[in-house]
C-alpha cells in the first residue's frame, strides 16, 4: 500500500516515513525543501534499506501536485507539509495562511480528483489555546492565539466540512503535543535553522556550547515548581501513532480526532535536571521574564487514542534526551 507523505523530509515526516516503511507501506514524499534537505531521503534508505520516492514540489503548485497524485495513486495521504514558527506567523501572517491553508486545499482537491479518500492531518495542541484545565481532552473548546494556530484551526474546520459533504472520505486529525528526540541511529532528527525557539533544540545548543545558557522563561507559573509544564513525546512514538491512525482509516471510521502525547507533564526545571544527568554535567541556565503568550500547563488526556487505536507512548524523557543528544553529536 502506497502512502503519499507531504513534508516527508521534515522532522516528524522523516521519522514517520521510517515507521511506514518498517510496517510494510510504500512511501512517496512530496516536499519543497523549504525547511529540510533532500539528503534525508538517503538517510531514510540507510535506516530502512528502502529509498522512498521523492518529489521536490510545492503544494502551492497545483498542477504539479495534481500530476503527482494522478501518477502515484496513493491509498492515503499523510499531510505534514506546513510552516510552523509561531513568531514568524505573527510577523508574516499571509505567508502562513497561504502556505498552510491553500496548500491543504490544493492537496484535498488533488485527492478528490483522483479518488484518494484517506487523509491524516498534522494538527497541534496549540488548537486548545489556553486550556481551562489539564489533562486536555479532544472535546475541550478550541481557539487560536496566533496565526500559526489559526491555520491549524481553520484546516480542522475545512476537514470537518469536507467530511460532512463527502462521508466516504476518512480523516484522522492528530493533535501533537511537544515532539522531541531523534531516531536512535542519529541519522535523522530536528535541525532548526538559526537560534531555536523551542526548549529542547535550545538546550541541545547550550550543551554543544553554541549558546551560553538556557533562558528559563518565568518561574512564577501556577505549576509544581513555577516553570512551564508541557507534554514532551519522543518523535518515534509520535511516528508510530501515524501508522496506528492509518490502520484505523483502513477500517473506514469517517472522521476521528486524537491527541498524541504521553499524558505526562514535565516542568522546564525537570527537563534541565534530566538532560544534566544524561550529559553528566550541569546545563547552565538563568531564570528570566515570562515569554509573552506562554501558558502554565499543557498535557494530554491520552485515553481516547489508547482506547480507539491502541496508541501508548513507550519512550521515557531520558530516551528523548539521549537520542536527541546523539543526533546533535553526529550532526
Ligand atoms: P518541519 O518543518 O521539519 O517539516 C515540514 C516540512 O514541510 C518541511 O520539510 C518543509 O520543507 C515542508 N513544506 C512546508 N511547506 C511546504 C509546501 N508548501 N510544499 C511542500 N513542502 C512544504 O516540521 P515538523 O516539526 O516536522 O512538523 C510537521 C507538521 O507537524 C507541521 O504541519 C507542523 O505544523 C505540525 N506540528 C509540529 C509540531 C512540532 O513541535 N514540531 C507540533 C505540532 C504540530
Ligand atoms: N522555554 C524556556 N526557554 C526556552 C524555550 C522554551 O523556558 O528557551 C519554556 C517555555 O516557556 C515553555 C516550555 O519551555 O514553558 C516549552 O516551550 P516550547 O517553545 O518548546 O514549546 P511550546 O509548548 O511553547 O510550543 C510548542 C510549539 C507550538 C505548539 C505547541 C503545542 O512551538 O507550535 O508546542 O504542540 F503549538
Amino acid at each position: 500500500m502506497k502512502i503519499l507523505v507531504t513534508g516527508g523530509t521534515g522532522y516528524i515526516g522523516s521519522h514517520t516515513a521510517v515507521s511506514l516503511i518498517e510496517n510494510g507501506y510504500g512511501v512517496v514524499i512530496v516536499d519543497n525543501l523549504s525547511n529540510s534537505k533532500e539528503s534525508v531521503v538517503d538517510k531514510i534508505r540507510e535506516i530502512t534499506g528502502v529509498k522512498p520516492v521523492f518529489y521536490n514540489a510545492d503544494l502551492l503548485d497545483k498542477e504539479t501536485l495534481g500530476a503527482i497524485v494522478k501518477r502515484e495513486k496513493p491509498q492515503s495521504v499523510i499531510h505534514f507539509a506546513g510552516l510552523k514558527a509561531v513568531g514568524e506567523s505573527v510577523a508574516v501572517p499571509l505567508k502562513y495562511y497561504g502556505n498552510n491553508v491553500v496548500g491543504t486545499i490544493n492537496l484535498l482537491e488533488a485527492m478528490a480528483e483522483n479518488g484518494v479518500g484517506d487523509f491524516v492531518f498534522s494538527s497541534s495542541a496549540t488548537v486548545y489555546g489556553k486550556p481551562a484545565s489539564v489533562p486536555i481532552r479532544e472535546d475541550f473548546p478550541l481557539s487560536a492565539t496566533n496565526p500559526y494556530g489559526a491555520t491549524k484551526l481553520m484546516i480542522e474546520g475545512i476537514l470537518r466540512d469536507v467530511h460532512a459533504a463527502d462521508n466516504t472520505m476518512n480523516i484522522a486529525v492528530l493533535r501533537y503535543f511537544n515532539p522531541v528526540g531523534a531516531h536512535k541511529s542519529g541519522l535523522i532528527g530536528e535541525n532548526p535553522n538559526g537560534i531555536p525557539n523551542n526548549l529542547v533544540p535550545y538546550m541541545m545548543q547550550v550543551a554543544a556550547e553554541k549558546l551560553d545558557f538556557l533562558r528559563v522563561f518565568g518561574d512564577d507559573y501556577g505549576t509544581k515548581d513555577g516553570t512551564g509544564v508541557r507534554d514532551y513525546i519522543h518523535v518515534t512514538d509520535l511516528a508510530e501513532g501515524h501508522v496506528l491512525a492509518l490502520k484505523k482509516l483502513e477500517k473506514k471510521p469517517g472522521m476521528v480526532v486524537y491527541n498524541l502525547g504521553t499524558g505526562i507533564g514535565y516542568s522546564v526545571l525537570e527537563m534541565i535536571g534530566t538532560f544534566s544527568s544524561v550529559l553528566g554535567r550541569d546545563l547552565p541556565y538563568k531564570i528570566v521574564e515570562r515569554r509573552p503568550g506562554d501558558i502554565d500547563e499543557c498535557y494530554a488526556d491520552t485515553a481516547l487514542a489508547e482506547r480507539e487505536i491502541g496508541f501508548k507512548a513507550k519512550k521515557s524523557l531520558r530516551d528523548m534526551f539521549e537520542d536527541g543528544w546523539n543526533f546533535q553529536l553526529k550532526n
